[in-house]
């Protein structure tokens, strides 16, 4: 006798994601949700069953690159009714239930400590057809933690939250807003995930929080906390993002310098070099603290590499406070630089109680001046590692040629170098051959076994 079995047709989700290493973390533990209620990942929209759009707002272009591929889903939901749209990340926090008016083809908002209960908001969506905004979550003052596989993108390297929102309100900033007040996670929990990942043979973790030097969980700060993930074994590379300068300790300093797997490497945001504008950006430390901070870590790392973030136009800028940026950029000499506009986010204190003082094509003007400054300071800087001999992290093919793989440094700088693929994954010693303003290029000199 034969008997026809009707297979289920699998469900698919995409997700896409703008903004921070938060949310591509979060965007990783979505998938996971999902992958464990069934779903499928596609690459392909029109397949699709739930697409979430994973938002972030920290500038307006930002805020409106998100709002414009949402206007892009409006097409595809009139071709496939049972399309399910979600909106996760800062857009969801920051907008909530208004976004869910104003945007139809959206079914739920998902806040940025909800995310949490996605797979209940799906169901109860899927099962009552109910519009949900769901940002309430952002208000308890626990985060209990990821449950369930998160599903990572890359095999090597894995991001671990270590903390959730941020208490410093820099008066610019709208992330505390949509990520709420600061939480540690238990210390326990960031162990059994990094060991979890050591186990699956990830060599690389990165600690994210917006502000991982005040990480504190019962009495644990965060230079033990290094010095706790440093002791699993297979773990090879330790990196963390972000450092505020007003909380960078000496602690930090000596367990970067001394725990062999933490990487010589530190994104240091500085925001500006003109002490009035950092006051009012409420960053608490002044540009010869930053300066004495950098001193102290290349005395303590000679091969440290540091990177920053920098705003122009602040309100209240002038060309000489402007200057005083470029002079620290000069000084300092950053091995590399995200540098952006000023943008005033509605809701957050300078653009609230700061009328904006330059002009746009002011700002743009700027923003060259100081990208020119900042490339040849790179450019410099990346001449130091001619005929060094470095330690890479074999992460992919390159983009150009075939035959040429790219690697990380501890420092976190890539270098292309000619290699067999098989190479990939693996822990290489390469001598730099040639420098730029943006990468290395190298050439193989041995594996090195793993540890
Ligand atoms: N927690 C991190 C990252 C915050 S967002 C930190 O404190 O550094 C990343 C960067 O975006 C910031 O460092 C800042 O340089 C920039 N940024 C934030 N708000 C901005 C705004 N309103 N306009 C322009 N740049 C902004
Ligand atoms: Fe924003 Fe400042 Fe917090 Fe960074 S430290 S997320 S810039 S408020
Ligand atoms: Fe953007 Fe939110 Fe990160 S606003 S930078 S995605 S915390």
């Amino acid at each position: 006798m034969t008997s026809t079995i009707t297979q289920p047709v699998p469900m698919h989700y995409l997700i896409v994601t703008y903004g921070c290493q938060m949310n591509s973390n979060d965007s990783e533990i979505m998938a996971g949700i999902l992958s464990q209620l069934g779903y499928m990942e596609t690459d392909d929209e029109t397949e699709a069953d739930v697409i979430i759009i994973n938002t972030c707002v920290v500038r307006g272009g930002a805020e409106d690159r998100a709002l414009g591929r949402l206007e892009n889903i409006m097409p595809l939901r009139k071709k496939k009714p049972h399309l399910t749209v979600i909106v996760a990340g800062c857009l969801a926090q920051k907008d909530g239930e208004t976004l869910l008016k104003s945007l139809p083809q959206v079914d739920i908002i998902l806040g940025t400590r909800d995310l949490f209960d996605l797979a209940q908001l799906l169901e109860r969506h899927l099962h009552t057809g109910e519009r949900i905004a769901a940002t309430a979550s952002i208000n308890q003052p626990v985060f209990l933690g990821a449950k369930g596989p998160v599903i990572r993108k890359s095999g090597l390297k894995g991001m671990v939250t270590i903390m959730y929102g941020c208490n410093n309100f820099c008066s610019y900033c709208i992330v505390p807003t949509t990520r709420g007040r600061e939480t540690s996670r238990p210390l326990q929990e960031i162990l059994d995930e990094a060991k979890m990942l050591a186990d699956k043979g990830y060599r690389e973790i990165q600690l994210l929080g917006q502000n991982v030097n005040s990480y504190r969980y019962e009495g644990t700060h965060f230079p033990e906390l290094l010095s706790a993930v440093s002791n699993i074994q297979g773990i090879e590379r330790i990196r963390f993002i972000t450092s505020h300068p007003k909380d960078l300790s000496d602690e930090l300093i000596n367990a970067m310098a001394t725990l062999p797997k933490v990487c010589e490497s530190i994104h240091l945001p500085a925001q500006a070099g003109n002490d009035r504008v950092l006051k009012s950006m409420n960053r608490h430390y002044t540009s010869e603290h930053y300066r004495s901070l950098v001193k102290k870590l290349r005395e303590a790392m000679p091969d440290v590499v540091i990177t920053t973030d920098l705003i122009v136009g602040f309100p209240g800028e002038t060309t000489e406070k402007f200057e005083d940026t470029l002079q620290l950029a000069r000084d300092v000499k950053w091995d590399s630089a995200f540098m952006f506009m000023y943008s005033p986010r509605p809701g957050t204190r300078s653009a609230d109680t700061m009328p904006e003082t330059v002009s746009i094509d002011e700002k743009k003007a700027r923003l060259n001046k100081l990208i020119e400054l900042q490339e040849s300071m790179s450019a410099e800087q990346n001449r130091r590692w001619i005929g060094r001999k470095l330690e890479l992290l074999v992460e992919n093919t390159s983009r150009k040629r075939d035959n040429e793989l790219i690697g990380r440094t501890r420092g976190d700088l890539s270098v292309v170098f000619a290699a067999p693929k098989e190479m990939i994954g693996k822990i290489v010693t390469v001598e730099i051959t040639e420098s730029f303003a943006h990468t290395l290029r190298g050439k193989l000199i041995a594996e090195i076994e793993a540890k």
